[in-house]
């Protein structure tokens, strides 16, 4: 007895050490949490894992309990038998018909949700095409006419339809504080302006809080899967307003001559960078197999997420993408360098 005394003192730190890992939980800001929803239909989705959770808790607590009470009630003791029981109609139907009535109390609202999930947009939803790529996020926001990529501004309190398709293989658009996953199949993803088939996946929600919301590609389409991320910046519809202004006619597209973002925007016109990039309001409007960079100096990171957009990075970025982002299909550009490596990450910074 003695040398189990030191054990079981030691076993009662136990629940309080699962405590202690279980409070961690509650430690920190969780970006990619799927338990603070933003909106409507994240909140729907929440409330079919929270009913499901719950009553998942009902059925433990009771089994455990009995559980518990069978164990000591009917342990071995000395000198009385066990009580042998062959079949209990009671208790069949009761462990049937629990059950099955727990099983329709989940349907129920699963059904309702899962039809919820794919309602029909509002005739005043704003449409945005999210086009995956290997590996980075392209958003056309047709009505507007602007194109922006990786960080997707939306209004808040407006309806959203985000139409879905890919220009290579497939992608999932996965922003866990608006909505669950969906898939981006490669179908549909044809030049701007052509029609559009109705047969793509599309998302309809509408924010109900400004912020900004991490997502992430989730479904694994090649080497940089990891690194293909995406900023959802909500903001109020007058700032929004704004930012599109700003995207139709950026301001700071067109440098002071003289400046070095002048210089800079020479060497991305003469450097081989327009083949593939755009920036609205320089002549560079044709390239469509890169992002387009209007805007770029505002975006939280650069390469979809693989690196901070310093001067540092974007340097590194331009000369030798790869390093910072296994597989990217960038043309690496190591000949741009010196003052016209300086000057070209200038001018690309001030683009906001
Ligand atoms: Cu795109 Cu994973």
């Amino acid at each position: 007895m003695s040398f189990r005394q030191p054990l079981l003192r030691r076993l009662a730190v136990l629940p309080i050490a699962l405590l202690a890992a279980f409070a961690t939980a509650c430690a920190d800001e969780y970006p990619q949490t799927t338990f603070s929803p933003v909106t409507e239909l994240g909140a729907a989705i929440d409330d079919v894992f929270m009913t499901a959770f719950w009553w998942t808790m009902v059925i433990l607590g009771v089994v455990v309990v009995v559980l518990a009470y069978v164990l000591v009630r009917y342990r071995s003791r000395p000198g009385v038998e066990a009580r042998k029981i062959y079949g209990n109609n009671l208790a069949e139907i009761l462990w049937t018909a629990g059950p099955a009535v727990i099983v329709v109390l989940i349907l129920v609202p699963t059904v309702r949700t899962i039809f919820f999930t794919y309602s029909e947009p509002p005739e005043d939803a704003m449409v945005v095409e999210a086009v995956g790529h290997q590996w980075w996020w392209e958003f056309r926001y047709p009505e507007l006419g602007i194109r922006t990529a990786n960080q997707l501004h939306l209004p808040v309190g407006r309806p959203v339809e985000i139409q879905l398709s890919s220009a290579d293989v497939i992608h999932n658009f996965w922003i866990p504080r608006i909505a669950g996953k969906r898939y981006n199949y490669p179908v549909v993803a044809l030049p701007e302006g052509a029609p559009q088939p109705k047969n793509h996946n599309r998302l309809v929600f509408t924010i109900d809080e400004a912020g900004e919301y991490m997502g992430q590609c989730a479904e694994f389409c090649g080497t940089s899967h990891a690194l293909m991320q995406m900023l959802v910046v909500a903001q109020p519809e007058a700032e929004f307003d704004a930012w599109v202004a700003g995207m139709k006619e950026p301001a700071s597209a067109v440098p002071e001559p003289g400046t070095i973002e002048a210089r800079g925007q020479e060497v991305f016109i003469t450097g081989g960078c327009m083949a593939c990039h755009s920036i609205t309001g320089t002549t560079a409007t044709f390239g469509r197999i890169g992002p387009d960079l209007t805007g770029f100096g505002s975006r939280w990171k650069l390469g979809a997420g693989a690196a901070e957009n310093t001067p540092e990075q974007l340097a590194r970025w331009i000369q030798h993408s790869e390093s910072l982002k296994p597989g990217s299909k960038m043309t690496p550009f190591p000949q741009i360098a010196g003052e016209d490596l300086e000057a070209l990450v200038a001018y690309l910074q001030s683009l906001k």
